[in-house]
């Protein structure tokens, strides 16, 4: 009988999210959100005034789920009508532009504001982000798929590649999000723990893309043109430690290795 009845509850029970889209103006939110219902783009820029507000249905395993989408608009213009949408959150999406660097440092000052405005009402632990690192049809790329991805899976968001434009990475990243809530919703309302990605601290994603970005050896080893065979030597090791490719799993850990094998050669070399 019990079994009869859990049956009907899962078959019954509707559920209702709410999402909400962040991200400096112009980065392509509301586009991505338009691929996905409308399955079209517009090029030109129709900048959101305040806030957009959608709905869809979807079907995850039987279950229907009933999607009221918050499209923020990006400019700080319209902060004082956008703060109050924050609450009552069960994913965000985490919009930049893969060409505008500045919109990927913003990330974290949306992060800020939707901690600001959630106050004590509720946990920013338990929504779940989406990082979509959007355009990436153009050819000009101001931040690297590695870098997207560190931040992202050092904060245990997940973390897509997408483009409204095209229409690449837009049905898998809301597919995996509705997936996602699904899961959630089974586990009390707490996002499923983080999987296996997150096998790295922040220490060593910091590592790596030191050691890929500095623009000399000395720079990737994070020590001064004066130093010395020693200093160098413990430089190396430390970093080594921290990125032995045998325990870390970050992505681009490897290449980060053999660079800094190379730049420790040739420094030595040269002294
Ligand atoms: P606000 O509402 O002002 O916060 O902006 P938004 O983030 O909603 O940006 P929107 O979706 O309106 O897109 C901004 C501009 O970027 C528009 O001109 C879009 O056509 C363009 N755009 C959006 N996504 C893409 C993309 O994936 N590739 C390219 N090439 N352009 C895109
Ligand atoms: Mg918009």
């Amino acid at each position: 009988v019990h079994g009869n009845i859990n049956i009907r509850k899962g078959f019954q029970k509707r559920l209702r999210v709410k999402i909400i889209s962040m991200g400096n103006a112009e980065v392509g939110k509301s586009c991505i959100i338009k691929r996905y219902c409308e399955r079209r783009f517009v090029s030109k820029y129709l900048p959101t005034v305040g806030i957009d507000y959608g709905v869809t249905k979807v079907h995850v395993n039987q279950k229907e789920l009933k999607v009221n989408i918050f499209d923020m608009a990006g400019h700080p213009y319209f902060f004082e009508v956008r703060n109050e949408f924050y609450r009552d959150t069960q994913a965000a999406l985490l919009v930049f532009d893969v060409c505008d660097r500045r919109s990927f440092e913003s990330l974290e000052s949306w992060l800020v504001e939707m901690k600001q405005e959630m106050g004590r009402t509720q946990n920013i632990d338990n929504v779940l982000f989406f990082v979509c690192a959007n355009k990436i049809d153009k050819v000009k790329r101001d931040v690297s798929t590695l870098e997207g991805r560190l931040w992202a899976e050092s904060k245990g968001f997940h973390y897509f590649e997408t483009s409204a434009a095209s229409g690449e990475g837009i049905n898998e990243m809301f597919q995996d999000l509705f997936n996602k809530l699904v899961e959630m919703s089974e586990n009390g309302g707490c996002p499923p723990v983080i999987n296996t990605n997150l096998g790295f601290t922040k220490e060593q994603a910091d590592a790596i893309l030191r050691i890929r970005n500095g623009r000399d050896n000395y720079e990737k080893l994070g020590i001064h043109h004066t130093a010395t065979r020693d200093e160098i030597n413990r430089a190396y090791r430390k970093l080594a430690v921290l990125l032995h490719p045998d325990k870390n799993v970050a992505p681009g850990s490897e290449d980060a290795f053999k660079i800094l094998v190379n730049a420790r050669t040739s420094l030595l070399h040269n002294k």
